[in-house]
């Protein structure tokens, strides 16, 4: 994999775990405590509305006691690497934290939204927040209350950028996976896309995950560390 310049990152919960973020899917993980049709559906946010903005409200109170870990710098790392070296890194996420921003990338996509925005349902209006919201809170711009919802995808809603995430794809010459269990589409499909275009591809992830067979290469082991050995293979390549 030498001189490589153009390259899609697609990363999960696992590349949080190091930083003390729970994950969905493995032992302890989020959906274990919460059934994901009551938080992370429209039917269970329109049953429950102050459950789930209370879900909410815990999972960014946590990101303030949270930074980022190495394979988030690495990351980072790699993305400007690249451009010095006149190519180019899209950075895609499946994951609602803020640790790729903090941990110094740029060009990052949040397809399935993210904890610190907020989405007025009445005006559309979408607004940066720390803060706590209730099914009372009232829009900054429309003055509406009880319309603000998370600005997070949930199941059975469409993801964000798709198109953007597609194009990319298409144009990158490496496809890697960090830190996901490939269980939820579209994401767990874009390896099978990129193979499909002939891209190579690689899988780090801290066990063999649903898809780590339409993958060319699978490294297992925490992110912290397998990460930032690939980065300086990539730049130093
Ligand atoms: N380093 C690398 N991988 C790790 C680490 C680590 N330190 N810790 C855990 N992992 C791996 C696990 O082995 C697992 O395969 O990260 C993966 C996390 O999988 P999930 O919990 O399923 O998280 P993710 O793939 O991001 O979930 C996708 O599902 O619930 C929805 O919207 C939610 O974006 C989320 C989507």
């Amino acid at each position: 994999m030498t001189k490589i310049k153009n390259i899609v990152v697609l990363t999960g919960a696992g590349i949080s775990a190091e930083s003390g973020i729970k994950t969905f899917r493995d032992t302890g993980g989020l959906w274990e405590d919460y059934p994901v049709e009551q938080v992370a559906t429209p039917q269970g946010y329109a049953a429950d509305p102050d459950l789930v903005h209370r879900f909410y409200n815990a999972r960014r109170k946590d990101l303030k006691t949270v930074k980022p870990n190495p394979a988030h710098e690495a990351l980072a790392r790699l993305e400007k690497g690249l451009i010095e070296k006149g190519g180019y890194m899209t950075l895609i996420t499946q994951n609602v934290d803020d640790l790729h921003e903090r941990g110094g990338s740029e060009n990052i996509i949040h397809m399935h939204g993210e904890l610190t925005s907020q989405w007025c349902t009445a005006c559309q209006h979408k607004f940066y927040s720390q803060g706590e919201f209730t099914p009372k809170s009232i829009c900054p711009k429309c003055d509406v209350a009880g319309k603000i919802r998370p600005d997070i995808v949930w199941f059975g809603e469409m993801p964000y950028r798709m198109d953007t995430i597609e194009l990319a794809v298409m144009n990158c010459e490496l496809f890697v996976s960090i830190g996901t269990s490939g269980a939820v589409y579209p994401a767990a499909g874009y390896v099978q896309m990129a193979r499909s275009l002939g891209k190579q591809t690689l899988e780090i992830n801290l066990e063999r995950s649903e898809g780590s067979h339409h993958f060319h290469e699978t490294r297992q082991g925490k992110a912290g560390k397998l990460v930032s050995v690939w980065v300086d293979e990539i730049l130093n390549g």
